[in-house]
């Protein structure tokens, strides 16, 4: 009694640790039986304090070896229990805590099983039981019953070499693989909604807004950033533009000048790892793992410059406010070349807008050109209006925009003056945790307005470079006989 009454006398709630260390020393030489007795008695005093402190008690005891836990367990369940569902406090923690080690330390489930039953447990069965139960907690949260899903909720399931290398079946299969697949063929459908719709019937339109007016039931606005351009979708974007698929271009200004200058020189296919001092000392430009001789960037230099000494000239005499569209439509003609987007661009009168042109070799041409032939002006205030009613006076409006960035926001904020568009694709590696517009979702666009509140976006998290000839694999290039049968001199 006098250690029991030593242990929980004091004023504080928790026991010292030299406290701790006295009492189990103590309580080798006594019957511990009787000290678990003693101690359960103590949880009932009317104290607060001396509850906790009979409490710390019984976990230094737990804590030895002077007595089994299941003998701890069996003299003590029924308070803990008890005290554990009482009001909140200390006491009320403390004995919940001491019920969670025992059902750790016993391996069955202490705390179910009491509080679930009204009448006194037979403690043998305890002591049966203890070893080979499931604890409580882990059951429920490993075997945790499910609602039942939707029937025509998709399963997942991927493509089946067994039946031959099939491209198409295995671009299908993508629908049920998951991840990204699952977004590209998300894209794919969303894509071939814009196609359908394109497809449909238009009446003329009263309300054009310019000469440039689409007359297609589906207006297209394609973007892409600059690198798309030195890589190979260049070829894709092409075929899209010289066989009349999409309305309207929106890119910077490399990918403006990389295509022109793919006509006077090549890009080669070189290394990311290239380490740029020595790239520099050997005058090659390193883009990813592409390479630009800077020779090639000197013969743009000698193409341009009569072009824009004419431009200049056309300005002052008779009059011509050019912009960044009718600049790259200019060039697009000049260039005479085939294998370049902007000559088919200026063939199909689709208009490109590159609102920051001079951000790139092009600004390099200008800014040198002003020296030699001031005076060139870009009106960037008739292009936005051009460029906006391209969506406002549109039967409907789809966005494919590749990369993020100025591509990305010029056509979304463009689809805001007609309240959003009705289809949207992205494919980007952007991510949104730091608030870029890149990064954006669709649905950060839905909140401004620049995609329909009923519209179904897609975005596919993925080089572009792998992704987008796919794309147009599954829809353009597939719809191709549809899409081309009215379209002259393609
Ligand atoms: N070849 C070039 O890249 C090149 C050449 C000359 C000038 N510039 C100038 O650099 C500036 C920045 O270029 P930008 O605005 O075209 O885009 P960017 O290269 O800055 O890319 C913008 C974002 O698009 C996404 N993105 C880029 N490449 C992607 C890909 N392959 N697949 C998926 N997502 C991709 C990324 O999230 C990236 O942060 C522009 O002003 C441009 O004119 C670029």
């Amino acid at each position: 009694m006098a250690l029991i009454s030593r242990l929980t006398t004091g004023s504080k709630i928790f026991l010292s640790r030299e406290k701790r260390h006295r009492f189990i020393k103590e309580c080798s030489i006594f019957n511990c039986e009787v000290v678990v007795e003693l101690l359960c008695h103590k949880v009932q005093d009317p104290s607060q304090t001396t509850q906790m402190r009979a409490l710390c008690g019984l976990a230094c005891l737990m804590c030895t070896d002077l007595l089994s836990l299941e003998q701890i367990f069996s003299v003590t369940h029924v308070r803990l229990t008890q005290l554990s569902n009482g009001t909140a406090g200390p006491v009320t923690n403390k004995a919940t805590k001491l019920l969670r080690q025992f059902e750790a330390l016993l391996g069955f489930s202490v705390i179910r099983t009491i509080t679930t039953e009204d009448t006194p447990v037979d403690q043998s069965s305890y002591k049966l039981n203890m070893a080979d139960q499931i604890p409580f907690g882990a059951r429920d949260a490993v075997l945790k019953h499910s609602d039942t899903l939707p029937e025509d909720m998709p399963q997942i399931r991927g493509y089946d070499f067994n039946q031959g290398v099939d491209h198409r079946a295995l671009l299908q299969s993508y629908l049920t693989t998951g991840f990204q697949a699952s977004s590209f063929a998300m894209a794919v459908q969303e894509i071939n909604k814009m196609i359908d719709r394109r497809l449909e019937p238009v009446e003329d339109q009263e309300n054009a807004c310019d000469s440039q007016q689409s007359q297609s039931g589906c207006t297209i606005f394609l973007g892409y950033t600059s690198n798309l351009i030195s890589a190979g979708v260049r070829e894709t974007i092409r075929y899209l533009v010289q066989h009349k698929m999409v309305d309207v271009i929106v890119t910077t200004a490399g990918g403006i000048e990389e295509d022109l200058i793919k006509c006077l020189a090549p890009t080669y296919l070189g290394e990311f790892s290239l380490p740029g001092k020595e790239l520099r000392q050997r005058g090659i430009n390193r883009i990813g793992n592409l390479l630009v001789p800077n020779d090639n960037y000197c013969k743009f230099e000698d193409w341009l410059m009569p072009i824009l000494d004419q431009m200049v000239l056309e300005q002052k005499t008779e009059g011509t406010c050019w912009t960044p569209s009718k600049m790259i439509h200019r060039l697009g003609k000049e260039i005479n070349n085939p294998d370049s987007v902007y000559y088919w661009a200026y063939k199909n009168d689709i208009p490109v807008f590159s609102p920051a042109l001079t951000d790139g070799s092009l600004g390099d041409m200008i800014y040198f050109h002003s020296y030699k032939n001031p005076g060139l002006v870009l009106d960037i205030v008739e292009d936005i209006r051009r460029m906006n009613c391209k969506a406002v006076f549109a039967k409907s409006t789809g966005m494919i925009i590749l990369g993020g960035g100025l591509v990305k926001h010029h056509i979304a904020n463009a689809n805001l003056m007609r309240n959003g568009a009705d289809f949207a694709v992205f494919v980007n590696t952007g991510q949104e945790f730091d608030g870029s517009d890149s990064g954006a979702r669709p649905d950060e666009a839905v909140s401004w307005g620049k995609i329909r509140m009923d519209a179904k976006p897609v975005k596919i998290y993925a080089d572009a470079t792998i992704v987008f000839p796919l794309l147009v694999a599954e829809t353009f290039a597939h719809q191709a006989s549809k899409l081309t049968a009215d379209k002259k001199g393609v």
